[in-house]
């Protein structure tokens, strides 16, 4: 038996870990045009507004057999036509234009529009978040343009911490500010912990998934409970079987030898590389050997084309996107859409056929990695308020954890990749602390992060900076509650923007510069806690990332032994491309360019 697997039981051990946490607010340098209720509001169609350009071609549109007509425009409508109306939606190949399915679109949004916005309405005395005017049947999709979370974290300046906003016929609540959020989150967590029923999370894991899922409920409480354990006795509870601390120092210290290796043949051989895909392999190689030991395909040109490719689920599973509010949208083309309906069948499969094989030589008194653990408890049959969890939520969970555990780390570090050879004298700061605490004669360990202040500083900023998860993942209130004084209904989607409280102008005084002194305490030896609790980046409360400690440790470990050994740079005259691009996270343009110099050699 594995040592780390007899805590199996015990309640979250990765919350007593001394990992710095972070939080809080933001705001943005432009200014906000078109605030006043009734003002023109004509920004640029592009991004996701693009999508809504489909709606005003004129197409001749097909509607396949039995589909129900009502529900494509407004779901939610249906309850307000007599069943006569309903019936008339099933057809035989029936062709409309594109304007008649216009017309029948608005008359559905209208009326759904009026009965959500009745329903929506503060009760007498309570007051509703105010927010910007919108178009009827689109709201204020065009405000949000390509990047919405600078837009909403200018609408914040205007309208404060809790503001409404309207996507098609559906309210959102965007939170900003560190406070307020952390009065949601936290204090007010059991009401804001939910997940809207969004039309991208049904196509994710097949609608299984936990993280993208509406289920806030005990089941969903319980299979957190279980990723949560397994993950953290896979990765950073402590391995007495090994010479290192914890299978996760055991797996990157391999892997970031071999990356080394990697970078030093491609420099003899073409002389530069793009360094985003030579990351990826060795992060999705950590998680890959957490979550399925020796199973794992390791270099199968399956798995390294889904790990490539993971902006096409970032793309379209973001904040916002018009496809989660405008159902007509499902049915007109659209390439992002299709990409994404196709990266999860992809990594559906590909993570069944792994799990299936991994089932084969199950052996329930040798639990050796995640799957594993996940297998033992479907075996003994979890139990949720008397009633089992199914087997395959249980062993679907870790689609959820292999999925985020390779592109919020990879992410990360190729941001920090960037920002290390457009700032040179700090990757020189870097250097100069890794060569003082540890020297040369041996690699980073994890028990030197707290001596390398410096490093740590620069990841905070990275993240701070960078914010490359700039919203949590939508949540939605599970009662009718109040906020800030303001009334928000039950079941309200809610868009939280951490890229706004990242880059809070009261908080962090110069948001835009990159400095991770900032960080620092006084001293210069330590880091200012306090200040580094603001950087928000994991979500926060019931729903934070249960993957946020062994990120961290993931990427300081990763940085440190490559950062001891090479030093990275660019050719004279070559540019990076720093702006991010929209999504769940977002990454920057890649370069392939990047050069690296091994600093000295080891005997
Ligand atoms: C730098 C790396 C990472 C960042 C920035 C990050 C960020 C986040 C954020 C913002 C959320 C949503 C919180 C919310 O909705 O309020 C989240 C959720 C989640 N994260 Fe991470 N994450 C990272 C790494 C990981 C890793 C390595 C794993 C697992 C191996 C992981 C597993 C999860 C899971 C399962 C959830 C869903 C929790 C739930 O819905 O209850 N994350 N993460």
């Amino acid at each position: 038996m594995v040592g780390g697997y007899e805590r199996w039981d015990c309640e979250d051990i990765a919350l007593s870990s001394s990992a710095p946490g972070h939080t809080d607010t933001a705001s943005a340098k432009e200014e906000v045009s078109d605030l006043s209720p009734g003002s023109p509001v004509v920004p640029p169609v592009t991004g996701h507004s693009a999508n809504l350009g489909i709606l005003f071609q004129e197409l001749p549109i097909t509607i396949p057999p039995n589909i129900e007509l009502i529900h494509q425009f407004c779901p939610e409508s249906g309850p307000l036509l007599p069943p006569q109306s309903l019936q008339m939606a099933s057809f035989q190949f029936v062709s409309f234009s594109a304007t008649e399915l216009l017309l029948a679109s608005a008359i559905f949004c209208l009326v759904s529009w009026v009965v959500k916005t009745w329903q929506s309405r503060a009760p007498k005395g309570q007051k509703s978040p105010p927010g910007p005017w919108g178009w009827p049947l689109i709201g204020n999709v065009l405000t949000l343009g390509k990047n919405p979370h600078l837009a909403l974290a200018r609408l914040s300046q205007h309208y404060g911490d809790v503001l409404q906003i309207r996507i098609g016929c559906t309210p959102i609540v965007v939170l900003s500010g560190l406070d307020t959020i952390r009065q949601a989150l936290v204090r007010q967590g059991d009401d804001f912990k939910g997940r809207p029923d969004l039309y991208t999370f049904t196509l994710v894991t097949d609608g299984q998934s936990m993280t993208f899922n509406p289920d806030s409920g005990p089941v969903w409480a319980a299979r957190r409970r279980l990723a949560q354990n397994a993950l953290n006795t896979f990765s950073i509870a402590s391995d007495p079987a090994s010479s290192s601390s914890c299978y996760l120092e055991e797996h990157v210290s391999k892997e970031a030898e071999a990356l080394i290796g990697r970078m030093q043949e491609l420099m003899a051989s073409a002389g530069r590389f793009d360094p985003y895909s030579e990351v990826v392999r060795s992060v999705a190689n950590v998680i890959g050997a957490m979550c399925f030991g020796q199973h794992f395909p390791q270099s199968s040109e399956e798995m390294l084309g889904l790990v490539m490719n993971s902006h096409e689920f970032v793309e379209t599973a973001s904040s916002g996107n018009p496809v989660d509010f405008f159902p007509i949208l499902h049915y007109l083309p659209n390439p992002a859409l299709q990409r994404f309906k196709e990266f999860n069948q992809r990594f559906l499969r590909f993570l069944q056929k792994t799990v299936q094989e991994h089932y084969r030589d199950f052996d329930k008194n040798s639990i050796q990695d995640i799957t594993g653990a996940l297998f033992k408890h479907s075996e003994k049959g979890s139990r949720v308020n008397g009633s089992v969890i199914p087997q395959e939520k249980i062993v679907n969970l870790v689609n959820d954890i292999f999925g985020a555990g390779f592109d919020t780390i990879t992410t990360a570090i190729s941001w920090s990749f960037m920002y290390l050879v457009t700032n040179p004298q700090i990757q020189r700061k870097i250097q100069k602390e890794l060569d003082t605490v540890i020297g040369r004669a041996r690699p980073p360990r994890l028990s030197d992060r707290p001596q390398l202040p410096y490093l740590e500083a620069f990841i905070l900023e990275t993240f701070r900076h960078s914010s490359f998860v700039p919203f949590t993942i939508p949540h939605s209130t599970t009662r009718d509650t109040t906020l800030n004084g303001f009334y928000i209904p039950k079941e309200c989607c809610v868009f939280v923007n951490q890229w706004q409280v990242n880059h809070d102008q009261e908080l962090w005084g110069d948001p835009f510069e990159f400095r991770p002194e900032r960080f620092l305490a006084a001293s210069g030896s330590a880091i200012n806690k306090t200040l580094s609790e603001k950087v928000m980046l994991f979500g926060m409360g019931k729903r934070r990332c249960i993957g946020e400690v062994l990120a961290k440790w993931e990427i300081f470990l990763f940085l440190s032994i490559l950062l001891q050994r090479l030093e990275f740079s660019l050719p004279p005259g070559v540019k990076v491309d720093l702006t991010p691009i929209y999504g769940l996270t977002m990454k920057h343009a890649r370069c392939e360019h990047f050069q690296a110099r091994l600093r000295f050699s080891i005997k």
